[in-house]
């Protein structure tokens, strides 16, 4: 090992051969808070997680288009927020709105358009975006502010469910390119998350149940109680009636907890290794999606992503029949489909293996589960075997019958 750099000068070295190593590593505190109605006149989340600053704090917010038109009150709740707190922090601009869905992803549109607004209303190192959207804006514009001024500091105000109990809480951002999904993009962890879980009533049924099949997933990898949960749920869940908000909290709380705490005790916040233990169905579940042109959502992707791999699992001789049948009937009793068109080519989508492995690099390594909570990997993928588990999905059958 080299030595470190000390204040002597180094003349007595063999300069050409001089090498220095030095360590350092950064403590970042990773904060989550449920609210609802974070905007509201008592609500003080927001407040109490703003940074310490000797000036007004400048701040630029960036609504999702689709949560703005289901929502038209929310940057005119923005602008009073800041109003009300002029104290502390000033509004730079108006509320900026951008494309939601995966559309701001694809291309440069949505990135451009965050970036030049935070150039515009003079957003520095010290000062703030918020940023209220799905996943794709979160995605998004979360790369414009880790990339303007090498990164200026953040707050998810996440408003899918998949986004309160899953995406938002990571510490990534990206976009596609390049005909690849999240190509470019940083690890990049915002200030905070405030998931208002009250932003969740207006979302259309896809969206809704969306963030169910990762809480599903991460259930099946880390805590089969969640599951139960869920199970015990699905009624109410799926019916989007005056008590399905409590039970989505519920199920929020859980998968956002379990995410985060992958992400703060699992050891590899910046996915260093070859392995992402959390995804779970998701190589078929990405070029599922993509195959469909995006109009497959990731939540319904990765319901069918899961039953397939758990279908393999138990074809393998890995995990038992009657695990798999229950992980797969609770994303049926909550909404999901696992039969889909995009199904019907298996040598197409079995590409998506090899698109995964080039995303993290090195070892393919495939997570799967050998019981109920229990993680388990392999690293290769028996390529008869996993076709015959897309065709079993694809013609409705569950692990127990084929
Ligand atoms: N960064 C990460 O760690 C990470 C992890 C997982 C997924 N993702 C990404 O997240 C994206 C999917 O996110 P998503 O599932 O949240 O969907 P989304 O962002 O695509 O949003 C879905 C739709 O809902 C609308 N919308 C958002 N909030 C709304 C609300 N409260 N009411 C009504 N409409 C609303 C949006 O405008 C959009 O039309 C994918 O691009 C995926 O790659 C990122
Ligand atoms: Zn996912």
């Amino acid at each position: 090992m080299a030595s470190p750099p000390s204040q002597a000068l180094a003349l007595d070295r063999d300069l050409a051969h001089t090498e220095f190593d030095g360590s350092f590593s950064v403590e970042w505190l990773h904060q989550l808070r449920f609210t609802r109605e974070a905007m509201a006149d008592d609500n003080s989340v927001l407040e109490q997680l703003l940074p310490d600053s000797d000036d007004q704090l400048r701040i630029l917010a960036v609504v999702d288009s689709g949560l703005a038109e289901n929502r038209p009150e929310l940057p005119d709740s923005i602008t009073s927020w800041c109003k009300r707190h002029d104290d502390r922090v000033t509004l730079a601009a108006k509320p900026l709105i951008i494309t939601g869905g995966e559309q701001a992803k694809n291309g440069w549109d949505s990135y451009e358009t965050t970036a030049q607004a935070i150039a515009s209303a003079g957003i520095c190192r010290r000062s703030l975006v918020l940023i209220f959207g799905g996943g794709a804006v979160l995605d998004a514009a979360g790369f414009a502010a880790a990339t303007a001024h090498r990164g200026v500091k953040v707050i998810r105000f996440p408003s899918t469910t998949l986004a309160q109990g899953d995406a938002g809480i990571g510490v990534k951002n990206a976009i596609n390119a390049f005909g690849m999904k999240n190509f470019l993009g940083s690890f990049s962890p915002p200030l905070a998350v405030i998931n208002d879980t009250q932003l969740l009533t207006s979302l259309d049924d896809t969206h809704w149940r969306g963030g169910l099949s990762e809480a599903i997933k991460v259930a099946a990898l880390k805590n089969p109680e969640l599951l139960q949960l869920i199970e015990d749920e699905a009624d109410v869940l799926r019916q989007r009636d005056d008590k399905s908000l409590d039970a989505m909290e519920r199920v929020m709380v859980e998968s956002a907890r379990l995410h985060m705490d992958h992400i703060v005790a699992g050891g590899d916040a910046f996915e260093t290794q070859h392995a992402r233990p959390l995804d779970l169905g998701h190589w078929a579940a990405h070029r599922l999606e993509a195959r469909s042109d995006w109009t497959l959502s990731h939540g319904d992707a990765v319901a069918i992503g899961l039953g397939i791999d758990l279908t393999y699992a138990t074809m393998i001789g890995r995990l038992e029949a009657q695990a798999a049948d229950r992980v797969l009937k609770c994303l049926i009793k909550v909404g999901f489909s696992l039969q889909s068109p995009w199904l019907d080519d298996p040598d197409e989508l079995m590409q998506g293996i090899e698109e995964f492995r080039e995303h993290l690099g090195g070892q393919l390594t495939i997570p799967l589960i050998s019981s109920l909570g229990t993680p388990d990997q392999v690293h290769e993928i028996d390529s008869a075997v996993m076709k015959a588990a897309i065709e079993a999905i694809r013609q409705g059958k569950t692990p127990s019958a084929g």
